[in-house]
């Protein structure tokens, strides 16, 4: 079931999407070779509990953390740990929900380590273009066919593949709640986008095949072929003018995203 949601809870979500903004920048600049995933879970964690929010992956389905920080093969949900150090040359996906007064905020970027690589720094740009092509499709009236096209096509024009065992989603009083928002689809099927949705949209583009293997911690994706993936995810929400806003970016106005 779809929950559409009004100004009043859209300004909620926006709250939420702020301080999720914050907790983020500051984990980002945070990375550097030597510090560890757990740091960085610890440095979120804390910043979220100061705003008086909740982090909503710590405890979720027995998740044991406030953040997933996944590096270089690893596509989603990397439990952090004080032995997972980064290194120079690493990309690490930092992917955080909170929740503020009951409502979800849910973003994820993947950052650097030092330097790395033209390929890394290519896959990482691709990722997020693949989020502002995708995002600009969120408009009232178009469908999420036509969202998870942009996102595919744009991912194998560079190519490179998008992640189709998990997906973007519904987000409000509930971190998931429907739809599922594909990355890939044929353009004109599927739901029709309406005012008061409010998504998480967030291609996950690996730099060879899309095919992912679970780890024995039940949590850890990773492709098969361990080429490298990036993530990038924001929380939006279809406005009473038909066009999306990014909630997790506060202040954001068209024309200023690329
Ligand atoms: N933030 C993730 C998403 O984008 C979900 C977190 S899974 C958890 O949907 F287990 F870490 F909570
Ligand atoms: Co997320
Ligand atoms: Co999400």
């Amino acid at each position: 079931m779809i929950s559409l949601k009004n100004p009043a809870q859209i300004a909620k979500m926006r709250d939420a999407g702020k301080i999720l903004r914050e907790v983020e920048d500051e984990v980002r600049a945070a990375i550097r070779p030597g510090v560890s995933t757990a740091e960085l879970d610890a440095l979120a964690e804390k910043l979220i509990r100061k705003n008086h929010a909740i982090p909503s992956s710590l405890h979720y389905e027995g998740y044991p953390c406030s953040i997933c920080a996944s590096i270089n093969d690893e596509v989603v949900h990397g439990i952090p740990s004080a032995k997972r150090i980064l290194r120079e040359g690493d990309i690490v996906s930092i992917d955080c929900t909170l929740v503020l007064d009951g409502w979800q905020a849910d973003s994820a970027f993947t950052s650097g380590v030092g330097e790395i690589s033209e390929a890394d720094a290519k896959l990482i740009r691709v990722t997020e273009e693949c989020f502002w092509k995708g995002v600009r499709q969120c408009i009232a009236g178009n469908r999420l066919g036509d969202v998870g096209f942009t996102i595919d096509s744009h991912a194998r024009k560079n190519g490179f593949t998008a992640i189709r065992e998990f997906t973007g989603h519904g987000i409000g009083r509930e971190m998931h709640e429907d739809p599922a928002v594909y990355n890939y689809g044929d353009p004109g099927r599927g739901l029709r986008l309406r005012r008061g949705m409010t998504l998480a949209v967030e291609p996950m583009i690996a730099m060879g095949d899309w095919h992912l293997s679970v780890d024995d911690d039940g949590w850890c994706a990773r492709t098969v072929d361990h080429s490298r993936c990036a993530h990038y995810e924001h929380t939006i929400a279809v406005t009473e003018d038909g066009l999306p806003e990014i909630l997790t970016l506060p202040g954001f106005v068209w024309g200023a995203e690329e």
